[in-house]
Formats: C-alpha cells, sequence, structure tokens
C-alpha cells in the first residue's frame, strides 16, 4: 500500500514536468528551424579560423537583433544544437556549431525559402494578444482557463513558502489574477485577509463571486487598488523591462511605505550550463524556463523570462529598498520585493 503510494507520487511528479514538454515540445524545433533559416550553422562555420563567434558577431553576419538572436541561441545551446564556448582572449564567449548544428546544414530545410524568425503574435494580428483577447471571448476564455489550471497547480506550493508573510496583511491585491483563481486559494490559505482581484474590465466582468474576494476592472498601467501586500503571477514576464517598472511602480505605490510588499511569481532563468551532475528535475525545469522564453518572444513583442540579474534592474529601477527569491522547486520561483 505504502509503496502503490509513493509510486503515485513519483508519477504525480513526474507528470507535472512532463506535461510542459507536450505543451513546449514545439519550442524546440521552431528554435531550430529560426537558427537554420537565419543561416546560424553556415555563419559559424564559415568565420575565419573556425574561431567562436561573439554575439554582436553573430547578429552582424544574420542581420538578427542582438536580444532575440541571444535568448534563441540560450535556448539551443542549453539544447546541445550550438556550443557558447570562451573565446581566446577569455574575455568574451562565442558561439561555435556541433555535430548536430553541422547537420542541420544539410536538411531540406536549408532548402526552403529564408523566411526569418517566427513574426511575434502583435505583427500577425495587429493587436497585442490582451486587445486580441477582449475582441475574441473565446480566445479570453481559453487563456484564463489555462492560467487557472496553473493557478491550482502552483499557488498551493507559492503559499507553503509564504508562511509569516502574510502576517499582519489585511488586503491582498492580486494583479492580472484573470479569473481570481488564485486569490481565491490565498484567501483560504490565509483566513483573516481579504483579497482583491484586479484584471482588465472584460475579464472580471465573467469571473464568479468568492467569499472574501472583490472583482475589480481596472488597467494596472493607471493605477492599481490600494492593498497591504501585492501578489502578482505570471504578469510582468509579458512585458519588457519598461511596461515592467511601470507596473512595479505602480505596485508600490498602492503599498503602505513600511511595510508594503509585492509577491511576484515568475521564472528565474538559471542560465545554468548543462552538466552532467545537474539533477533530472532541474535540467528538466531549466528547460521548460528556456521554452517559456521561446513562447513569450513568439506572444509578445517585448515579454521575456528573466535571469536574476534582470530581476534585479527592474526591481530596483522601480525603487524597491530590497528582495529576496524563494525557490519552490519549481518553474516559478517567488521574489518578494519590500517597499522597505
Ligand atoms: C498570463 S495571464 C496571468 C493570469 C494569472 N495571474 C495567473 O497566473 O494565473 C496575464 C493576466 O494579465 C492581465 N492583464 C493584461 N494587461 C492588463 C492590464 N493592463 N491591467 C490589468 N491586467 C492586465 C490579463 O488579462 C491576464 O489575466
Amino acid at each position: 500500500m505504502e509503496e502503490n503510494k509513493r509510486n503515485l507520487l513519483d508519477e504525480e511528479a513526474k507528470a507535472s514536468l512532463d506535461i510542459w514538454r507536450y505543451l513546449f515540445g514545439f519550442a524546440d524545433m521552431a528554435a531550430a528551424k529560426c537558427a537554420i533559416d537565419l543561416k546560424v550553422p553556415e555563419a559559424l562555420e564559415n568565420h575565419p579560423s573556425s574561431r567562436p563567434m561573439t554575439l554582436a558577431e553573430l547578429s552582424s553576419a544574420t542581420s538578427a537583433s542582438p536580444s532575440h538572436l541571444h535568448r534563441i541561441m540560450r535556448f539551443l545551446v542549453y539544447q546541445g544544437v550550438f556550443k557558447e564556448v570562451s573565446t581566446k582572449d577569455g574575455l568574451a564567449t562565442g558561439y561555435t556549431n556541433t555535430p548536430l548544428s553541422r547537420r542541420m546544414m544539410i536538411t531540406k530545410l536549408v532548402s526552403s525559402p529564408v523566411n526569418g524568425p517566427v513574426p511575434p503574435f502583435d505583427a500577425v494580428h495587429g493587436k497585442d494578444l490582451w486587445s486580441f483577447a477582449k475582441d475574441h471571448p473565446r480566445h479570453s476564455e481559453l487563456l484564463n482557463e489555462a492560467m487557472a489550471c496553473d493557478a491550482r497547480r502552483v499557488v498551493p506550493r507559492v503559499a507553503g513558502a509564504c508562511q509569516g508573510l502574510f502576517d499582519g496583511v489585511a488586503t491582498v491585491v492580486d494583479v492580472g489574477g484573470g479569473t481570481g483563481e488564485t486569490i481565491g486559494i490565498l484567501v483560504k490559505e490565509f483566513p483573516g485577509i481579504k483579497g482583491i482581484n484586479f484584471d482588465l474590465p472584460h475579464v472580471v466582468e465573467v469571473v464568479q463571486a468568492m467569499d472574501n474576494v472583490d472583482n475589480v476592472g481596472g488597467d494596472m498601467f493607471d493605477s492599481i487598488p490600494s492593498c497591504d501586500a501585492v501578489f502578482i503571477k505570471w504578469v510582468l514576464h509579458d512585458w519588457g523591462d519598461k511596461d515592467c517598472i511601470k507596473i512595479l511602480k505602480n505596485c508600490k505605490k498602492a503599498l503602505p511605505p513600511k511595510t508594503g510588499k509585492v509577491l511576484i511569481v515568475e521564472s528565474v532563468v538559471g542560465e545554468k550550463k548543462k552538466t552532467m551532475i545537474m539533477e533530472e528535475r532541474d535540467e528538466k525545469l531549466e528547460y521548460v524556463k528556456l521554452a517559456l522564453d521561446m513562447v513569450m518572444m513568439v506572444h509578445t513583442s517585448t515579454g521575456k523570462e528573466r535571469t536574476l540579474k534582470e530581476w534585479d534592474f527592474v526591481i530596483k529601477e522601480a525603487g524597491f529598498a530590497r528582495y529576496e527569491v524563494r525557490d519552490i522547486d519549481d518553474v516559478q520561483s517567488v521574489i518578494i520585493a519590500y517597499r522597505s
């Protein structure tokens, strides 16, 4: 009986990681196709003396934006398609081909028309994802259901890591809270707090009423309802640094100066090199974060998964005094930014 229980738990843990492969598996092929269309393997092969090619050199040879190219190469290096090595002077790193990327040069894909990278969502639909969702209720519903599904999975883990953080907190606003799944879980886990589910008006209009939760429609770029703590999950990764800083500044304005805090639930890209000793679970989690970054590149025009250095930048630019990161052994971590 005990063994059956353990096996079931193992299967659950495995499924919670393997599901991402089915969701994001297309990112492997899309990123490889992108590199092939940009003729990255040829550029690396033809580089003088086959020296490692720095990002600047590769971006100039392929006419690709350095920031997008960096993210595509980071993902493909992680997948073992290309290698990232130190340049001869040891002052920088550069990319080289591998036997795998050389084989890509001779695949049929190479002879297909050069399309350039997959165009982002805005370029295809003429509006960003959120405006598109507003005009397409079925798409909005799908998006909200998918987010609610993730919330049911991850928010109890987040709550476990946040014990003590809600002491003395009377009101929590979940910014970009969607259907309210997250705040619903939080008010149950931490009885005594009042929740506000804050999202765009067309989203909160169709949300079901819940005990201890008010649904408030608005725009986080204008203002956020006053509260003791802000919760913001999987929202900041939809936006580039400038917008992200603006949202965080509005979170800061909504909070009391001494005790206010923002609980950011997002990935922290480790930039870990794949090594033989890396735990299988860490390896899979890092893959999901990098694949998610590929998805953000396509679904949003400026959004991205951030490294710790990138989080440090936006949090400090928004004026927060300090922050800490709590690992929850999942795709997302909890980053707590304090006003003072
Ligand atoms: C990726 S979803 C995350 C949903 C939820 N936090 C979760 O993780 O399950 C991003 C959310 O941000 C909301 N959003 C987008 N732009 C917004 C804005 N300007 N003001 C408020 N919410 C916004 C969207 O409607 C959507 O619900």
